[in-house]
């Protein structure tokens, strides 16, 4: 077993996809088999399985949880009597809409009334079902409260986590994460997890993906090394209560619906683990940034810190980018983002500081969305700015900013609350209704200041 590293009192093993093993008491693992007759000290063993038994083995997810109580050992799901109407998980014309305006969200406020991470849970778009194990569903989360009593269970797919105003204790069966803004989580689809709020009001960002995982993206030419490194994923380390608790209920997000089935003890009752299927977390901060040296603003793809495939080569069921702090160096370039119009689909949240391509308007904790092919680009503002500083502007570093971007293949439809939201932005398009005509045919180099007059 790998010495785990201590991070306060949470301690971690590192590696990203690598079979790990933790036991919280010594020779709890059992030492040459998976499922012996008798598991040490009377534990269960129990598997899950992230991936079909016959996926090939380069791809093949699965855990062994050495437990004091099965899973199984529980009343039947029923369905839960406070229901969360705002989530969506199969996404067609009867629950939600298509709309190729820019969209944006400013910060959705943190309710005053008790809610915790299951009820402040709401999706705001995405596409495909988990039924039929493509597509995902992109939600935020507004809480104040720790889950108590409860577990939750994500059935349809993996969560990404984006923290952006609180930390999240976050106890799975694997042992336990601590998860501050400018980290995220992944919980794999399956794991039981509860989420604590020790600074109270919470804020974040999540995306779900259905029948695949969260993989590094391959590196191509940049080599070995680069952007996220295996060594920096954090898997938490075995920890267990042994928990007379009556009335624990089990909240298992189902096709998109909640049910809920009530057990006596807590589900945090694995004494030992191995395997490759774990949740893990990753600091952004750990990023290593590659970048244009000479000239031109690189795809935002050269910033991609997980990937979630298709069959297709080189198309994402999701991609997660961030926009991290980093040197700008470009000569005769125009260093914000380019203006285009994209194929796939773009979401964006801000965890902090600003974003170089919008002046104002896009905060943290807000969101916009650029669906298949609507043009956007850098704010008026930003673009006057950019070209008023003409070129000899030198090196320029964006500091404390951590922007992200969720990119898809498929198209997604949005929820009808997200659309009626109060937080939605209707002036959003005005940041580019500025945007003016430097056009001169009788100059190939147009003066910028005046307008090209
Ligand atoms: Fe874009």
């Amino acid at each position: 077993m790998e010495e785990p590293k201590a991070s306060g009192d949470f301690q971690y093993l590192s590696g990203f996809g690598n079979h790990l093993s933790s036991e919280a008491l010594v020779g709890a693992l059992p030492a040459d088999q998976n499922s012996p007759l008798i598991c040490p000290y009377g534990l269960y063993a129990e598997q899950i399985s992230g991936t079909s038994f016959t996926t090939p083995r380069s791809h093949n997810l699965f855990s062994w949880f050495y437990r004091i109580k099965p899973s199984v050992t529980h009343e039947p799901f029923k369905a839960r009597v406070r229901s969360n109407e705002r989530l969506l998980s199969e996404f067609s014309q009867s629950n939600s809409t298509t709309n190729p305006t820019q969209l944006r969200w400013k910060p959705v406020e943190i309710p005053d009334s008790p809610t915790d991470f299951i009820d402040g849970l709401f999706t705001v778009c995405g596409s495909g079902s988990s039924f039929m194990r493509h597509g995902y569903a992109i939600h935020m989360y507004t809480a104040n409260k720790s889950m108590d009593k409860c577990a939750f269970c994500n059935a349809d797919g993996d969560f990404l986590i984006v923290p952006q105003q609180g930390r999240l204790v976050i106890t799975t069966e694997c042992g336990r994460l601590k998860v501050s803004p400018g980290e995220i989580a992944i919980l794999p689809q399956g794991f039981r997890f509860t989420v604590s709020l020790p600074d109270g009001p919470s804020r974040g960002y999540v995306g779900e993906i259905f029948g695949t995982h969260f993989r590094l993206p391959d590196l191509g030419p940049i080599g070995a090394n680069g952007l996220a490194s295996s060594r920096d994923f954090l898997v938490p380390t075995a920890w267990y209560e042994d928990k007379f608790n009556p009335g624990y209920t089990i909240v298992q997000k189902f096709g998109g619906e909640l049910f809920v089935a009530v057990q006596d003890f807590s589900p945090f009752n694995v004494v030992a683990w191995h395997g490759n299927y774990v949740p893990y977390k990753y600091d952004l901060n750990k990023f290593c940034p590659y970048n244009t040296v000479l000239f031109d603003h690189s795809d935002p793809s050269i910033n991609t810190v997980l990937t979630a495939p298709t069959d297709k080569p080189g198309v994402a069921l999701l991609d997660f980018v961030i926009f991290p702090p980093r040197w700008l160096v470009a000569e005769h370039t125009f260093r914000p983002p380019y203006y285009h119009r994209n194929c796939m689909s773009e979401f964006m949240g801000l965890v902090y500081g600003g974003y170089e391509a919008k002046v104002d308007g896009f905060l943290p904790g807000g969101a916009s969305l650029h669906n298949c092919m609507t043009p956007h680009g850098p704010d008026t503002k930003s673009y006057e700015a950019t070209i008023a500083r003409g070129n000899d502007v030198g090196p320029s570093k964006i500091t404390e900013t951590m922007a992200f971007m969720f990119e898809s293949c498929l198209i997604p439809r949005i929820t009808p609350w997200a659309l009626q939201s109060p937080f939605l932005d209707h002036d959003y398009y005005q940041c580019w209704i500025g945007l003016r005509s430097h056009f001169n045919q009788k100059s190939e180099v147009p003066n910028l200041q005046n307008n090209g007059e």
